[in-house]
């Protein structure tokens, strides 16, 4: 009996959706925080939501190394569609803005090796007021499927958030049971004051817990407060099941390039999606060089899945870990607007990490590696106004490393 129970205990605390996807957090890029709604292709030909949009972003995703780097995901966000259904039932792109229709998006996409990420709705109106899946979800599925479709996010407008708790799952299984392996993103929490996160986990590949990120500082670190507030929710990331803080801005209006790392570094340590947004035609250098950064990357998908939080807070600064398969990711983050860097003298307990020796690398190369004993009483950094120093700790094999030793440990 006693042996029964381990068993169901260990079985519990690893439920979740075994759909063989999403073992390290998705990466790829949607069109929402750019690009939005824009439905006017004749005023804004570039920006408009459709084909055009999608074809000349999936060559660049090639061309310019995004697919290389792991962004395999190529989504379209709301207002995709026509406003109404076919005389079967069916959901219908619309016909000006998608001529070919959504099959041949996911054919373009499949043949260049990329995936295809499409958004519904769980309501009767997606929240740009476009037909919902309410009342017609197997019809639905059946077009996501034969559309080639990889990966469904599901948003929660326009339906009673009472509904969502049993709704979300129903959907779920019946995505399942097409056949098609499909990574299912679902916006359940964010509109939940009380998620049942055990059950969302359960069900969900991954998750918007709160609300959509705006092109602002101000809305980076409101949402990095948020998941500051909410240590817990760490419990339910791992392989299969992730959070999900939203897109990424890099590389648009609102943030500047020390900002843009804090928010590379800390939805690294957050074990979150890394969905870009933006225009690949048109970003700047040093935007498309933060997402590319594979060391940064590295650290997001590393295999333990574990997510990280914020450990520590003073003086306007904020130190952020994350636990690796081998060693720790430690973001400083300065949210200080006083003109020069700020320097930091933390402990290892500061950091949350065990003191031991350490060969420790800044993972955006602002620094060069340093050896770091056990019996260092503090870590020193300087972190810009806005900005991060990002580095990962790899315990050292004993206090006497050589120098060239250390070096090569990094470079193999
Ligand atoms: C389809 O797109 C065209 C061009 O952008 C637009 O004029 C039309 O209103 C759209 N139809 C729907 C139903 O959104
Ligand atoms: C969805 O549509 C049905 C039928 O038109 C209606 O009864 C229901 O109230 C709607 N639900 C919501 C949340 O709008
Ligand atoms: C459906 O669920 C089963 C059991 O969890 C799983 O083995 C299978 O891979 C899933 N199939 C798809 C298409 O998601
Ligand atoms: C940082 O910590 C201080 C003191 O512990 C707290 O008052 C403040 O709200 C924290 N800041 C944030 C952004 O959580």
């Amino acid at each position: 009996m006693k042996y029964v129970v381990v068993f169901y205990v260990m079985v519990g605390s690893v439920l979740a959706l075994d759909n063989g996807l999403a073992l390290t957090p998705p990466m790829g890029w949607l069109t929402w925080q750019r690009f939005r709604c824009i439905t006017d292709c004749k005023k804004y030909p570039d920006e408009c939501i459709s084909e055009t949009l999608i074809k000349r972003t999936a060559d660049k995703m090639i061309s310019d190394g995004y697919l290389a780097a792991g962004y395999n995901y190529v989504g379209i966000d709301d207002c995709w569609m026509e406003h109404d259904r076919d005389q079967e039932g069916r959901l219908v792109a619309n016909g000006t803005r998608f001529p070919n229709g959504m099959k041949h998006i996911g054919d373009y996409l499949h043949n260049k090796g990329l995936k295809f990420f499409l958004y519904q709705d769980y309501g009767n109106k997606t929240c740009a007021g476009y037909p919902g899946v309410l009342g017609h979800e197997k019809t639905d599925i059946d077009s996501f499927v034969s559309w080639g479709v990889d990966y469904i996010k599901l948003d929660g407008c326009n339906v009673e958030v009472s509904k969502m708790d049993s709704g979300y799952p129903e959907f779920g299984k019946m995505m399942n049971e097409s056949g098609r392996p499909m990574v299912y993103s679902c916006s359940w929490p964010a509109y939940q004051d009380k998620p049942d996160y055990e059950s969302i986990q359960e069900h969900c590949n991954l998750w918007r817990n709160a609300d959509d990120i705006q092109d602002s500082w101000s809305s980076l670190t409101s949402i990095m407060d948020w998941f500051a507030a909410r240590p817990e929710l760490a419990s339910y990331a791992g392989p299969g099941h992730w959070n999900d803080p939203d897109m990424l801005l890099i590389g648009n209006f609102g943030l500047s390039v020390d900002q843009a790392r804090v928010q590379m570094a800390v939805w690294s340590v957050l074990a979150a999606p890394l969905m870009m947004s933006v225009d690949l035609d048109t970003i700047r250098d040093e935007f498309k060089q933060i997402l590319l950064n594979s060391k940064v990357i590295e650290v997001d998908q590393d295999e333990l899945g574990k997510q990280g939080m914020r450990v520590w807070n003073k003086s306007k600064c904020e130190i952020w870990t994350r636990e690796l398969s081998a060693g720790f990711a430690v973001a400083f983050v300065s949210r200080r607007d006083d003109g020069a860097p700020y320097t930091l003298r933390v402990t290892f307990e500061d950091m949350k990490i065990p003191k031991q020796n350490y060969i420790v690398q800044e993972l955006f190369d602002q620094e060069n590696i340093r050896n770091i004993r056990s019996d260092d009483e503090r870590f020193e950094t300087r972190v810009n106004p806005s900005g991060v120093k990002f580095y990962k700790f790899v315990p050292g094999q004993n206090n006497e490393i050589k120098r060239s030793a250390e070096v090569i440990y990094f470079l193999e």
